[in-house]
């Protein structure tokens, strides 16, 4: 049957939501399906207040329980001092249950992401995150080259995003939205992991 493909996403101004939903377009395109989740906030009310952080989307919020019906993932993670947010974190130390009973084992996955600036950690923030994919016995797909050169070489404008997948720029404030080419990356990610994943023989 075809891949069953959860989105997750931790967002506090909407940039990795943004990145989100252009590749659940990418993976549309590819004539398949993603359901979008959420990891769960950690930060108290006031302090979210503080930092400016926007309302929280309406998609339903990831669990243990849930995660495991699917069988590839698209983890959307902005980045922390050049590493994964600790609601991230937070979430797979929650995940204790499944890793015992390998309930991600051969499973898919990959990573877009968002930093404040260029040099900023995209790609330290995408290798910090393989040690989770490595120990729930997770597949990593790639962005890779093959069918986003044209965008990955150019050096016209800046962009972010590598051949380890979709990423954006936030700007120190947040000021900055992602670009086209940014929003085209992630796009031609959910497109390509789309079609990886297709090629494989999922149990009903
Ligand atoms: C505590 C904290 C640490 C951050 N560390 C970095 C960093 O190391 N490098 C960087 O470029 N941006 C850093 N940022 C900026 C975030 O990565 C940026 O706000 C985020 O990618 C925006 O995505 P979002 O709108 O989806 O939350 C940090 C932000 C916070 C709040």
């Amino acid at each position: 049957m075809a891949p069953r493909i959860a989105i997750i996403y931790y967002s506090l101004w909407g940039h990795i939501e943004k990145l989100a939903l252009a590749e659940l377009k990418g993976i549309e395109k590819a004539g398949g399906t993603a359901t979008i989740f959420q990891v769960a906030e950690t930060l108290p009310g006031e302090v979210l207040k503080q930092m400016y952080a926007g309302p929280k989307a309406k998609y339903p919020v990831i669990t243990p329980e849930e995660i495991v019906k699917y069988d590839g993932f698209l983890f959307g993670i902005p980045t922390r001092f050049g590493n994964f947010p600790a609601q991230w974190k937070a979430f797979w130390d929650s995940t204790g249950g499944v890793w015992q009973s390998g309930g991600l084992w051969g499973k898919y996955a990959g990573l877009f992401v968002s930093s404040g600036s260029q040099g900023g950690g995209q790609e330290s923030t995408n290798l910090a995150a393989m040690s989770t994919l490595a120990h729930h016995g997770l597949i990593y797909v790639p962005l890779g080259a093959k069918t986003a050169v044209h965008l990955l070489r150019e050096l016209d404008e800046v962009r972010g995003g590598s051949a380890w997948g979709a990423g954006t720029f936030s700007g120190g404030k947040g000021e900055r939205q992602p670009s086209e080419k940014e929003l085209e990356l992630a796009a031609i990610q959910g497109e390509s992991f789309w079609n990886a994943l297709a090629k494989v023989q999922f149990e009903a």
